[in-house]
């Protein structure tokens, strides 16, 4: 069943059995619903937003869905629309987006978010920041008090141009905070490259609650060397958050 007031709608899913995947797919799905013929769509990255892509690929194939264009934030995502055969293109020739879609690892009560664990931040910064409605999806685990809490970490895009100098920096910025900061490696050790040739620093074991989040991100923001951070303040539209006990559609 499906309960709604004015902010939020909830649907329940109580007693089935589901995965953290299921959950991911569900909340993908619902938000795919936004989704309307003639949209250019911003596409996002990681394991939820790939639900959607398969969704609008599949929406697309049956013909339920037309004339999309899609503007994908990761190059991992550019291929998996590629091989659903979403059309595509850039910001450049479409500086205004009707709607994205994309995975979150940490939202808060204010819709506040964290994003970045796969390393496509910045992209996906520019790509949300430049759509009309910005639809977040994620299963409940996703959900906490504060945003950069020690649980999980923050991620920064830095350049690769003396990258310990950027990482003390940042660390030395947030000390107050218990903050380490960690360079992010990929295989066989070597540092993680992002889609744009830069590293990224993941700020680890910050306190509970940073403050004023506005303050902290300028602040990561001034540091020559830094390129981006994962906080997305104020930007989500509407989250989709699926639960064992149903799916709840928060709007800002
Ligand atoms: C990639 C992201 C992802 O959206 C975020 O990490 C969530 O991923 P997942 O849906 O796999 O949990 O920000 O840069």
């Amino acid at each position: 069943f499906i309960t709604s007031d004015k902010s939020s709608t909830e649907i329940s899913l109580a007693s089935i059995n589901l995965t953290q995947d299921d959950l991911k797919r569900i909340a993908a799905y619902k938000a795919v619903e936004f989704v309307q013929s003639g949209m250019v769509l911003g596409l996002g990255t990681g394991s939820t937003a790939k639900h959607a892509v398969d969704r609008i690929g599949e929406l697309l194939r049956q013909g339920k869905l037309e004339n999309i264009v899609g503007i994908p934030t990761s190059k991992k995502t550019q291929e998996q629309a590629l091989s659903l055969g979403i059309p595509l293109s850039d910001l450049d020739s479409h500086p205004v987006i009707d709607l994205s879609i994309d995975g979150a690892d940490e939202v808060d009560p204010d819709l506040n978010l964290v994003k970045g664990r796969g390393g496509s931040l910045l992209r996906e910064k520019m790509i949300e920041g430049a759509s009309k409605k910005f639809v977040v999806i994620v299963d409940e685990s996703k959900m906490v008090k504060h945003i950069g809490g020690s649980r999980l970490a923050l991620p920064v895009e830095i350049v690769p141009f003396c990258w310990r100098f950027t990482a003390e920096k940042l660390r030395g910025l947030l000390e107050g905070y218990g903050c380490e900061a960690n360079l992010r490696l990929g295989e066989k050790g070597k540092p993680f490259v992002t889609d744009n040739g830069n590293y990224i620093v993941d700020l680890v074991n910050v306190e509970k609650d940073m403050g004023d989040l506005g303050l902290v991100s300028d602040a990561i923001l001034r540091l020559p060397g830094v390129v981006e951070h994962g906080m997305f303040l104020d930007m989500a539209s509407t989250v989709i958050i699926a639960g064992e006990l149903g799916v709840k559609i928060k709007n800002k």
